[in-house]
C-alpha cells in the first residue's frame, strides 16, 4: 500500500489532538516543563490509535517523559532514554510512579534530619545562584541537593524531579524570586533585572513547597502501566540489554531540533543543583548539528531504533519540526530512511517503508520559543510546523497497524 492509500485509511486527524491541548492529562505530565516538550494529547493519540494494553512504547528522547507517562497512563508500558542529565531525572521521577504515602513519608524524614544539620558547614552554592534564592531557602536546597539519591532511589527521583519543577517560577508555589519557569535566564540578565525591578527573594520553605506539590501530582494515584527510564546515548540502545530486537509496538519520540536549543544553557540553575554544572550537557548533547551532520545523526538513530520494533505491527513515529522553509521530516526520510539496509542476525536485509508524514501546525502561543523575550529571541528559528513521520517494517501488517478509527479520549485510566 502506498503512503498516500495508507493515510487515506489511517484517516488520521491532527484536529483530534490540537483541540485536547489544554491540561486534561493525567497530573504526572505537569510536574516541570520542558524546553520543545510536546503536549500529552500528541502521543495519546498515537498510543491509542496504534497499541493495546501492555504493549512497550519507547521514546528514545524522552525529554520530560510525556510519552513514557502517556504510555502508562493508557495501561502500556513506557520507556524513556534520554543523554540529558534533567531529562533523565525527570523521565525516571515520573516512571517511579510511587503513591502518595511513600513520598509523603520520605520528606518527612527528610526535613527531621534536616533540623539537626550542622548548617554552618554547608557552602559551595555559587553567587549567580544565591542571588535567586532566600538564605533559607538556600539551605534547603543544599541540604536536598545532598540528600537526594536521585540516580539510584525511585522515591528520591521523584522527589528530584518535583523539585526541578518547583526550582524558579512566578508565584508562591516556585522557590526563587519570580522569573520565568520554562527556562532559566541568563544569570546577567537577571542580576540587572534585580537591581532594576529591586526585587527580593521571598523565604520559600522547599519541603512545604515540594509536599504540596506532592499531593497535586500524585491526586489520582499512581499510573496503572510501568516502565523503567535509561540515562544514555540513544546510539547506545541497542546494546540495552533492557530492550529486545522485535519487542517495542511503538516509538513515538521527538528527535533534537536543528541548531534551536542550549538544553545546558537555558538549564543552567536546574543543572547547577542536579550535577553542579551545565556545560557538559551542552557539551555531549547532539542538538547543535547543521544539516548534513544532523542527517548523519538520523541515519545511526533510525539504525539503532528501528531493529527493536515488532516487525508486523511496530510503527515509529519521529515528530520532526520544519526549520525555516525546510521540510526536516522529508529529507530524514528521503536522505535517510528509505536507504536503510541492515543485515540482522539470520543474515536477512531488513528495509523500512513509509506509512506516511502527517503536517501538525503549532499555534503560536504553543511554541516554546515564544516564552524568550526580545533580548534573546529566537522564534526566527523556531519551528512553525511539526511533521509526524511515520515508518514500519517492510514487512509489517498495514492492516493490524491502522487498528481502530476511532479514538475514544480517555484523560486517565485508573483503578
Ligand atoms: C525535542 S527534545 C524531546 C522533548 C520531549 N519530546 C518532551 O516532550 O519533553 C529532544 C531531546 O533529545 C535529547 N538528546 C539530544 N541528544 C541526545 C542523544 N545523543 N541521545 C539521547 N538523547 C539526546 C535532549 O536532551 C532532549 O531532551
Amino acid at each position: 500500500m502506498s503512503d498516500k492509500k495508507w493515510l487515506k485509511k489511517a484517516n488520521i486527524q491532527p484536529s483530534i489532538w490540537q483541540d485536547n491541548n489544554r491540561r486534561w492529562a493525567a497530573p504526572q505530565h505537569y510536574t516541570c516543563s520542558y524546553m520543545a516538550m510536546f503536549p500529552p494529547a500528541l502521543p495519546h493519540y498515537f498510543i491509542r490509535r496504534f497499541t493495546e494494553p501492555g504493549d512497550i512504547v519507547l521514546d528514545p528522547f524522552s525529554g520530560r517523559g510525556t510519552t513514557a507517562v502517556e504510555a502508562m497512563a493508557q495501561g502500556r508500558i513506557g520507556i524513556g532514554n534520554d543523554l540529558n542529565d534533567l531529562a533523565y531525572v525527570l523521565t525516571k521521577g515520573k516512571i517511579a510512579n510511587p503513591n502518595l504515602d511513600d513520598v509523603l513519608a520520605r520528606l518527612d524524614e527528610l526535613e527531621k534530619g534536616y533540623f539537626r544539620k550542622d548548617w554552618l558547614n554547608f557552602s559551595g552554592m555559587p553567587h549567580k545562584v544565591r542571588m535567586i534564592f532566600h538564605p533559607e531557602t538556600q539551605k534547603h536546597l543544599m541540604y536536598l541537593k545532598r540528600e537526594l539519591d536521585w540516580k539510584n532511589d525511585d522515591i528520591d527521583a521523584f522527589l528530584s524531579m518535583v523539585l526541578m519543577g518547583a526550582m524558579h517560577g512566578q508565584s508562591s508555589g516556585f522557590l526563587s524570586l519570580s522569573m520565568p519557569n520554562t527556562f532559566s535566564m541568563g544569570w546577567n540578565y537577571v542580576k540587572k533585572y534585580i537591581a532594576k525591578h529591586n526585587l527580593k527573594r521571598p523565604n520559600r520553605d522547599a519541603f512545604e513547597v515540594i509536599r504540596h506539590r506532592c499531593k497535586r501530582f500524585l491526586k489520582k494515584g499512581p499510573l496503572p502501566g510501568e516502565g523503567f527510564a535509561i540515562h544514555g546515548d540513544v546510539r547506545n540502545l541497542s546494546e540495552s540489554k533492557q530492550i529486545k530486537c522485535n519487542s517495542v509496538k511503538m516509538i513515538f519520540s521527538s528527535p533534537p531540533y536543528l541548531k534551536v536549543i542550549k538544553y545546558g544553557l537555558y538549564n543552567w540553575i536546574r543543572l547547577w543543583w542536579l550535577i553542579g554544572e551545565h556545560k557538559s550537557i551542552d557539551d555531549k548533547l547532539d542538538d547543535e548539528h547543521s544539516i548534513k551532520p544532523y542527517l548523519n545523526f538520523m541515519k545511526e538513530v533510525l539504525e539503532t531504533t528501528l531493529p527493536l520494533l515488532d516487525k508486523k505491527s511496530g510503527v515509529a513515529c519521529w515528530v520532526i519540526g520544519d526549520v525555516k522553509d525546510l521540510n526536516l521530516a522529508k529529507l530524514v526520510w528521503d536522505e535517510v530512511g528509505s536507504k536503510i539496509e541492515m543485515t540482522d542476525s539470520n543474515g536477512e536485509i531488513q528495509r523500512y517503508r513509509l506509512l506516511g508524514i502527517i503536517a501538525d501546525d503549532i499555534r503560536d502561543s504553543e511554541k516554546v520559543t515564544k516564552i524568550w523575550n526580545s533580548d534573546t529571541d529566537k522564534s526566527g528559528k523556531a519551528t512553525l510546523t511539526d511533521r509526524i513521520l511515520i515508518i514500519a517494517h517492510e514487512n509489517s501488517n498495514v492492516e493490524a497497524i491502522l487498528g481502530n478509527n476511532e479514538i475514544k479520549w480517555n484523560p486517565m485510566s485508573v483503578n
